[in-house]
């Protein structure tokens, strides 16, 4: 999963003063060669970073243009959806939706459910999935999930419902997919190993070994984080997500592609020592 910054639109030239235009050329010297040289002008450039027209929200971590009406409206939905996440509601769930916790409670106070289904969904269900996986690839600067792709993947959603609302929000999303192979991370002390592999950034034994399950996207709104429910999620694809053989993440059964540093301490906390190519390993 890449971490790198996306960009609502195209950076524009950014504009710049440039007050000194060019170093004057010092005063010519008189005839008969006596007079001293006048020392050269110096001049400062001054870069007006007021009139930049690119902002990075902090937030959302999305660079945008401000003024740009279409920009703005694009990063205000993307901003919010970060922030709390996406709504869910019951006609998006008629056909082909699994319960796989009705009373979830990974923390104090969040109280939800767990719901999977398939990534290539249609209908409803379908439109939102292509809603949430833009969000999540936006986050993540990564690039959509092929059809092939997709067709291997399972979404997994914690659903809560917050006092007063209408509707369900989704407070968290994880992708799982049938892999074939996965490397070993290498415990920092044997990173001087003569056969490591730098994968995405994490030194890793060469050889590939057998694993069921990868995890190329993870996501949880910023409301909802550090609650467990990320956690909760990847348990529960874990436990659910191949029919009749529930996965144990400790024993290399799981692996995360391309983890983000919070997705890194995630995987450690899930017990995930694996990591993978979301092309080269999908079975
Ligand atoms: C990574 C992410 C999914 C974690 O979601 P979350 O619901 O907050 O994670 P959890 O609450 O289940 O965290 C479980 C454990 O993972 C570790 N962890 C998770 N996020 C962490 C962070 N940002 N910093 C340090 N540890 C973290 C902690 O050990 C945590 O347990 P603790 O809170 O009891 O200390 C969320 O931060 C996110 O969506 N980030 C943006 C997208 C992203 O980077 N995805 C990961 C791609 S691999
Ligand atoms: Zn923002």
């Amino acid at each position: 999963m890449p971490a790198t910054r996306t960009y609502a639109s195209r950076p524009k030239t950014a504009q710049r003063t440039d007050a000194s235009q060019a170093r004057k050329k010092p005063a010519q010297a008189k005839a008969g060669g006596a007079a001293k040289p006048k020392p050269a002008v110096l001049t400062q450039l001054h870069l007006a970073f007021d009139n930049c027209p690119l902002k990075a929200c902090k937030t959302c971590g999305l660079t945008y243009t401000r003024g740009v009406p279409e920009d703005e409206a694009l990063h205000k939905t993307h901003c919010a959806r970060v922030q709390r996440g996406l709504d869910w509601g019951r006609d998006e769930e008629k056909t082909g939706v699994q319960l796989v916790d009705a009373a979830a409670n990974p923390s104090p106070g969040i109280h939800g459910r767990i719901i999977s289904l398939r990534a290539d969904a249609g209908g409803k269900a379908g439109a939102k999935l292509a809603t949430v996986f833009d969000l999540m690839n936006t986050v993540l600067a990564a690039p959509p999930l092929s059809q092939t792709a997709l067709k291997a993947t399972k979404v997994y959603l914690f659903l809560v419902k917050p006092k007063n609302a209408s509707r369900e929000h989704i407070a968290g999303c994880v992708l799982a997919q049938r892999i074939s192979t996965s490397l070993a991370v290498l415990p920092t002390s044997d990173t001087n190993n003569a056969g490591a592999k730098l994968v995405h950034g994490l030194y890793c034994a060469p050889e590939p070994l057998p694993t069921p399950l990868g995890i190329p996207r993870v996501f949880v709104p910023t409301t909802y984080r550090r609650k467990g429910i990320a956690r909760a999620l990847i348990d529960a694809a874990a436990r659910s997500a191949i029919h009749g053989c529930p996965l144990d993440p400790r024993t290399g059964q799981l692996a995360f592609s391309q983890p983000t540093d919070s997705g890194r301490r995630l995987m450690d906390s899930c017990g995930v020592q694996r990591v993978y190519e979301e092309d080269d390993d999908l079975q």
